[in-house]
């Protein structure tokens, strides 16, 4: 098809596809708003059920708001015994985004929400499934390691209840407090890789599960929420500060890519990589050590420096380059990292899709549909004309 449009090759950058009233990042000042409020002025004052509710129904909640909302997600916590079955027969050593992934196509059979396209019966399927990712993703922890998943306790938050689910044991109100801090800075972040991946298929009319399970996706690959396991793997290679500038200089020699730096939108500072830094140092000190953040600080000095002088322009820190060594010293399994990300950002995405399908910020819900330019010149100008196998 011939194409009046011009030709980007550049993976969307800077193009606005659609109009939203949820977030926005601005990459020029550095500054992250959910619904209306700087990001750095919600971390450590609100929980993070508070934000979920903020980012779905546009408004921080009222006292017994809250106390229903939480209510009502702790009550959605258990997953069907159907589905944990399903887990336990899943090989070990397969990865725990594919398993999330595969659970939330799971859940969506045994949800008749899925027959009905309704806002109502969205913002149920939100619900369920903000609720459940936590579930999921502690049952397949203790299932690979041949443990009995631990049953979700609804007395406790949502952040304490995870940590209660993969130890078996309650955590102190800090260690809570400060997982806590990290789902409210990982909710949300406007068009990223995987909400726009979400949103593409709730624009068909799809399902919840099947819009969120795109994101899960997404969100799988390296280059987005995949990038806090490979920091953490990069921190562990580089072993001492002393051996950060051989390494930062010996990776980009070679084409690769420091894990949590740089950004395809923040142009200098990501606002939650500074409030992620002093809780890494933090979490460090209580467990005993702070290597891994001293090497995290250094890494990120010396991986500014080398990055200048090879492209002449700055890099940054983004939100996954602290949040590798505070997972780390908080006892969470590095493989766990990406799927700790999708639990908080399970509360974007459904707040998109029922943007997307729903209340589009005044405009009509629309099916994605990009075009592209055929450079398939197989047979010149002229198409080609077909040879059956035996004349081939
Ligand atoms: C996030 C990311 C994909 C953004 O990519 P982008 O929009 O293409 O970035 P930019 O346009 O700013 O930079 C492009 C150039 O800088 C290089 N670059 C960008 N980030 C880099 C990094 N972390 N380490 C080394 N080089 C990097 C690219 O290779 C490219 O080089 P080239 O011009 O020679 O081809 C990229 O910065 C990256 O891969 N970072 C590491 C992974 C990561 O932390 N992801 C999580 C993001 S929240």
């Amino acid at each position: 098809m011939e194409s009046c449009q011009p030709i980007l090759n550049t993976g969307l950058r800077g193009f606005q596809v659609a109009t939203t009233r949820i977030s926005d990042v601005d990459g020029t000042l550095g500054r992250l708003i959910y619904r209306g409020y700087l990001v750095q002025d919600l971390a450590g004052k609100v929980s993070f059920e508070e934000v979920a509710y903020l980012l779905l129904f546009e408004r921080l909640p009222q006292k017994e708001e809250l106390e229903n909302f939480k209510k009502q997600l702790a009550g959605e916590r258990g997953i069907p015994p159907e589905v944990i079955a399903a887990l336990e027969t899943r090989p070990k050593d397969a990865l725990p985004m594919d398993i999330l992934q595969a659970a939330v196509a799971m859940l969506a059979h045994h949800d008749l929400d899925t027959r009905e396209y309704s806002p109502e019966a969205a913002l149920r399927m939100a619900i369920k499934l903000i609720a459940k990712f936590p579930t999921i993703v502690a049952a397949w922890d203790r299932i690979r390691n041949n443990k009995k998943p631990v049953e979700p306790n609804a007395d406790l938050s949502h952040a304490a209840n995870f940590l209660y689910m993969i130890n078996g044991t309650i955590p102190d109100d800090e260690l809570a407090g400060f997982f806590d801090t990290c789902l409210v800075l990982h909710a949300e972040h406007s068009f990223n890789a995987s909400t726009f991946s979400a949103r593409q298929v709730a624009s068909t009319r799809a399902h919840m599960y099947a819009a969120v399970a795109a994101g899960v996706g997404s969100l799988s690959g390296e280059l987005h929420g995949g990038a806090n396991t490979r920091v953490m793997e990069m921190l562990i290679d580089i072993v001492t500060v002393d051996r950060v500038e051989a390494y930062v200089n010996n990776l980009l020699d070679s084409g690769g890519k420091i894990m949590g730096m740089g950004h395809a939108v923040y142009k200098t500072d990501d606002p939650r990589a500074h409030i992620l830094a002093p809780m890494s140092k933090k979490m460090g000190e209580r467990t005993g050590g702070t290597k891994l953040y001293e090497i995290s600080k250094v890494l990120e000095k010396k991986g500014k420096e080398a990055f200048k002088q090879r492209k002449g322009r700055d890099i940054f820190v983004n939100v996954d380059f602290y949040s590798a060594s505070l997972y780390y010293y908080m006892g969470i399994p590095v493989d766990l990292f990406t799927p700790l990300f999708a639990i908080a950002r399970i509360s974007g995405w459904a707040s998109h899709v029922l943007e997307e399908q729903f209340g589009g910020a005044g405009s009509k819900p629309v099916l994605y549909r990009p075009d592209s330019e055929y450079m398939g010149d197989y047979c010149g100008p002229d198409q080609c004309s077909f040879v059956p196998m035996e004349a081939r």
